[in-house]
């Protein structure tokens, strides 16, 4: 049987954390749009630029878009029985469009998760969110900084940038931000957004079913908020 879970929460909440953790228990991938998307970075054609630059202003990607690269991925042979959605849907569009996706295989969304965090501590897990380009593994200077010995915020002299965050992981290797998590206003864009356009989601999830949604506090240690999520997930209707 397959199991289509969607992940959902403010930027920081910990979509990507999480979903990390429930590919390994139930054997299905991540489908992440924002790392389908960033993926892209490195071709040239205009449709991937033009994805990068509305990513790093915090703007949304359009639905059409986003809807062919979802497609696109589940049509791979590892997401036959299901997957993890990691920030997708995102818009009443794109909901819509999953629904009939799934409907015409067969299928149904069996558990919405919604990772609530307050809006002061999702500026800070994305503001302070630093990722080794070496390895993938991701750190925070606020709230995981175990393995990174060093990090400052460095001023340009003319100040022609704003301060850039400069970290060191233990084994030496530079630590990145995501251009959008570089920005402050790209961050209050992706907050805003979310209120804007994904918050309606969480009444289209409530009325579809009962049970359907489950809200979950994500503001806890990523362990406690892991457990909760796989009770949530194997309560589902
Ligand atoms: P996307 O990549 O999805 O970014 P986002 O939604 O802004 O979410 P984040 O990845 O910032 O947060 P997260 O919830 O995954 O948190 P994480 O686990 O990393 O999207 C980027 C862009 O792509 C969008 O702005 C848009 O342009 C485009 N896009 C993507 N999907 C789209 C769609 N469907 N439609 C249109 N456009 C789309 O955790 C954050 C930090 O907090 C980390 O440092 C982590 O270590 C830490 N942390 C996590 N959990 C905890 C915890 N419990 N305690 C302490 N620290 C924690
Ligand atoms: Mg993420």
């Amino acid at each position: 049987m397959s199991l289509y879970i969607i992940l959902m929460g403010v930027q920081g909440a910990g979509k990507g954390e999480q979903a990390r953790v429930i590919q390994e228990t139930y054997g299905i991938p991540q489908v992440s749009t924002g790392d389908l998307f960033r993926a892209m970075k490195t071709r040239t054609d205009p449709l991937a630029q033009k994805i990068q630059q509305i990513m790093a202003e915090g703007k949304l990607i359009d639905d059409d878009t986003t809807n062919a690269v979802v497609e696109d991925r589940l049509g791979q042979d590892d997401a036959k029985n299901g997957v993890i959605f990691d920030g997708f849907p995102r818009t009443p569009a794109q909901a819509a469009w999953l629904d009939q996706y799934l409907e015409k295989r067969g299928a149904h969304v069996n558990a919405v998760l919604l990772l609530e965090l307050d809006f002061y501590t999702a500026f800070k897990r994305s503001f302070g969110r630093v990722k080794s380009d070496a390895t993938g593994k991701t750190y925070n200077i606020y709230f995981n900084d175990d393995g990174i010995t060093e990090w400052k915020f460095v001023d340009h002299p003319q100040n022609e940038y704003p301060p850039r965050l400069r970290a060191v992981e233990s084994t030496g290797g530079v630590l990145s931000r995501r251009p959008d998590d570089a920005n402050a206003h790209a961050i209050l864009k992706r907050i805003d957004t979310f209120r804007e356009l994904t918050a309606p989601l969480i009444t289209y999830y409530e009325q579809k079913r009962p049970g359907l949604l489950v809200r979950i506090d994500a503001d806890q240690s990523i362990e406690t908020v892991s457990a909760a999520v796989k009770a949530a997930i194997d309560a589902r209707n």
